[in-house]
């Protein structure tokens, strides 16, 4: 391609999460200054694809939006081309392969690269998409930070934000009123989330999927809490945190997305079993999608422009197949296919969960304590 003919298509997959916007924003501003490139966005992640929703975007569109939350091209988890979900003829729902249509469009769009921003739902597919001979570039983004070969994903951290200030104010209410206060916070399979912001707020008991917690640990540490004096606790679970005797709390299925099945609710059995066993008054808050509504933190979108410079770096050498990435401080690249290997979980000897237990807090797995 020559500097003057670059058509560079852009697009978020999966959920949204702060800090899109500025990636969008860098992305655009990077590739328009130094390869004169024409900028496709397209909408709706994947589902705009295969439907060949797309437009171009001026630098007035991509004008004042680092700041904002959400995506300005529009995202969606359902529209994984190779799951595809169509109106069969009886009106239900039938799942086809509709991949062909992503390719089509590709090349009646006259793309040169596609720069797909996502988690790893997003980069398999972008494997994929590799794969059929487009030109893909990955961006990892998704609050719950399970994306394999980079340290962080942008929004991560704003989630983080988010769900530390909750507990926060869930501190003052609970002390006030000698309550159990359980906070339930996203992360799908992984306990980033509620690793982090169980230690930077404080949390007497944080439960992750990555350390399966048993009920006994639990209450006892509410109780011994109590017997000394600190009438309340805080508990912050992970919506995928689990005990041997439950497992996984399932909210729902979507059989239109490629992982139909939606975490959610655990927090609630917590609450509902710290009650009955020490009948102390419990409350439970389902932080839920203010996770990942409104402004990225500063350390997002100076992440999220990092990463958007660097897919533009990618683009220019040529280098498909690859992906941004956040290591040791670093901005390098990656193989997408290595970043979707498995999930990137938290280590149970991670540092983040020795310094937590270093300070006496319970992941619901200890004995005799
Ligand atoms: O992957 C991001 C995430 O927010 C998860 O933490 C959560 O389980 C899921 O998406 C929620 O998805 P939805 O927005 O479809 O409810």
């Amino acid at each position: 391609m020559t500097r003057q003919s670059c058509r560079l298509g852009i697009l978020t997959g999966g959920g949204d999460c702060p800090g899109l916007n500025a990636v969008i924003r860098a992305i655009a501003k990077s590739a328009m200054n130094s390869l004169g490139a024409t900028i496709i966005g397209v909408e709706d992640g994947f589902e705009g694809l295969v439907e060949g929703r797309m437009k171009e975007l001026s630098n007035a569109d991509v004008s004042g939006i680092i700041n904002q939350g959400g995506t300005i091209l529009g995202t969606s988890n359902k529209g994984d081309p190779w799951h595809y979900p169509m109106e069969g003829p009886d009106g239900g729902i039938e799942i086809v392969d509709a991949s062909f249509r992503t390719l089509k469009n590709y090349k009646r769009w006259g793309l040169d690269a596609l720069i797909a921003i996502g988690g790893d739902g997003t980069m398999h597919i972008s494997h994929r998409c590799g794969e059929m001979g487009m030109n893909i570039i990955g961006v990892p983004k998704t609050i719950d930070n399970d994306l394999l070969c980079t340290d962080l994903t942008f929004g991560h951290d704003t989630a983080v934000y988010v769900a530390t200030e909750a507990v926060d104010r869930l501190h003052t209410t609970g002390s006030s009123h000698h309550r159990v206060m359980v906070v339930e916070v996203m992360g799908r399979y992984a306990g980033w989330i509620a690793a982090s912001a169980g230690l930077a707020g404080g949390a007497d008991i944080i439960l992750i999927p990555e350390i399966p917690f048993r009920w006994e640990p639990v209450f006892n540490c509410v109780i011994k809490r109590s017997t000394r004096g600190k009438r309340f606790s805080i508990v912050c679970v992970a919506e995928g945190a689990q005990c041997p005797e439950v497992g996984e709390v399932v909210k729902s299925y979507d059989v239109k997305r490629t992982d139909a099945k939606q975490l959610g609710g655990v927090g609630e059995y917590v609450g509902k079993m710290i009650t009955e066993a020490t009948d102390i008054e419990t409350r439970v808050t389902i932080l839920g999608h203010l996770q990942r509504g409104g402004s990225p933190t500063p350390f997002d979108r100076i992440l999220a422009t990092k990463f958007g410079t660097k897919a533009t770096e990618l683009v220019a050498e040529g280098a498909f197949g690859r992906m941004a990435a956040l290591q040791s401080n670093e901005i390098v690249s990656v193989d997408i296919k290595d970043a979707i290997e498995r999930q990137k979980l938290v280590p149970p000897d991670h540092e983040i969960i020795r310094a937590a237990r270093a300070v006496g807090t319970s992941f619901g797995d200890e004995d005799g304590r």
